[in-house]
């Protein structure tokens, strides 16, 4: 591993949180801001004009992020995704993928988008070396896609964002936050448009993230009945994980037309294997994605840590991490009382 300090490497060994699990993903939450408001993350009422956005010089710069990234890669990580809110806000992102890819090694670079700003953007991602891109896609009617953008926003432009981004040869994987009543409807269109253009299209639980999305459980569509309700249209078989702790549950349609995946984090948590950690843009870190709270690995930075303080800190954090949130949901929720938890676009999903 490359220093900026020139000293000897502290770690020798990956560190192993209390479960045994190896920390291998980092999340990265370039911007708590987004051009949509979504319901279910971003409440308008709440994300309003009066709401308090990270502005400089709370966020990360690209020179620190850098720095702890590189801390990170010298405690195993290997997959880089870089989030928000809405993470194409960020003018410098192609910048940090170039930097990822070029100065840090990283192997798999991806990004999470609700795909408005892709048509314009996919060339210049490609170009700084983005592996891979994950695009937000709740319906494809204009009227139900306009609630749960929250604006009004139609979908055409996502979809165009798409196409310009696999035109490119961009791997791209759909994720569709799926809610009773809502747009469950939907499923088949959704199936239908997808599968022909070739992409993964992943269900996503609707979850308890944040304090302000009126979740609740009647209006979570189990993984299994949408796996049933599917598979009577097009028979599905599972197929195994494309890596350990992969976070979508993958089918296969029989006709050989491609593949859903299933992200039931509230049906069936999948925290056993969970090797993910989320830094937020402001620098802190979070060792769950239903953290209260984080650790201010930017501060430490700030206040003169060496490369090799950084790694001996984070190594510290993720050494002691004992979160498993989904796996005790209900025993959480049967408590009756609420935990603070942070907010979704501000962690990074
Ligand atoms: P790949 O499988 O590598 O493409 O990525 P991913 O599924 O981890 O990334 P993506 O950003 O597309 O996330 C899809 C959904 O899975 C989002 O709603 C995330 O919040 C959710 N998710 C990802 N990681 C976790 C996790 O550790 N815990 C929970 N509960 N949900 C997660
Ligand atoms: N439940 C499930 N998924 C959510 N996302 C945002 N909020 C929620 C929620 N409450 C999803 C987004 C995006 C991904 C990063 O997280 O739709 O696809
Ligand atoms: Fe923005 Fe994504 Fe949250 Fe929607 S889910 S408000 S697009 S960060
Ligand atoms: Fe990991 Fe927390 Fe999600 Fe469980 S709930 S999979 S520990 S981020």
């Amino acid at each position: 591993m490359r220093r900026s300090d020139g000293q000897a490497d502290s770690y020798m060994e990956h560190p192993t949180d209390q479960f045994n699990r190896p920390l291998r993903d980092l999340r990265i939450s370039v911007t708590d801001r987004c051009n949509f408001r979504c319901p279910y993350c971003m409440p308008a009422e709440v994300f309003g004009p009066g709401h308090a956005f990270l502005h400089d010089p709370q966020l990360m710069t690209l020179a620190e992020l850098t720095r702890i990234v590189r801390a990170f890669r010298a405690l195993g990580v290997e997959k880089v995704r870089l989030t928000g809110g809405e993470p194409l806000l960020r003018a410098d992102v192609p910048d940090l993928i170039r930097v990822l890819k070029r100065d840090l090694g990283v192997q798999d670079v991806a990004l999470t988008t609700n795909g408005w700003m892709l048509e314009k953007l996919a060339p210049a991602l490609r170009a700084a070396g983005l592996n891979r891109l994950n695009v937000s896609v709740d319906s494809l009617d204009d009227v139900t896609a306009g609630k749960l953008n929250g604006l009004g926003f139609k979908v055409a432009r996502v979809l165009r964002g798409i196409d310009a981004a696999a035109a490119l040869g961009l791997p791209i994987k759909i994720n569709c936050v799926v809610q009773r009543g809502v747009n469950d409807h939907e499923l088949p269109a959704l199936c239908e448009y997808f599968r022909a253009r070739g992409h993964a299209l992943r269900f996503i639980e609707f979850m308890d993230v944040g304090n302000t999305n009126h979740w609740t459980r009647d209006r979570v569509v189990p993984a299994r009945e949408l796996v049933e309700r599917i598979g009577a249209l097009w028979p599905l078989d599972p197929v195994g994980p494309a890596y350990r702790g992969e976070v979508a549950a993958r089918y296969r349609y029989r006709d050989g037309r491609g593949e859903i995946g299933l992200i039931s984090s509230v049906t069936e948590p999948f925290c056993r294997d969970c090797h993910r950690a989320r830094l937020s843009a402001d620098g802190q870190l979070y060792t769950c994605l239903f953290a209260s709270l984080g650790w201010d690995v930017l501060g430490a930075l700030r206040a003169g840590a060496t490369d090799v303080d950084l790694e001996n800190f984070l190594g510290r954090i993720w050494g002691g991490r004992l979160d498993r949130y989904s796996d005790e949901r209900a025993e959480v929720l049967a408590t009756g009382e609420p935990r603070a938890k942070v907010e979704m676009s501000y962690i990074g999903g």
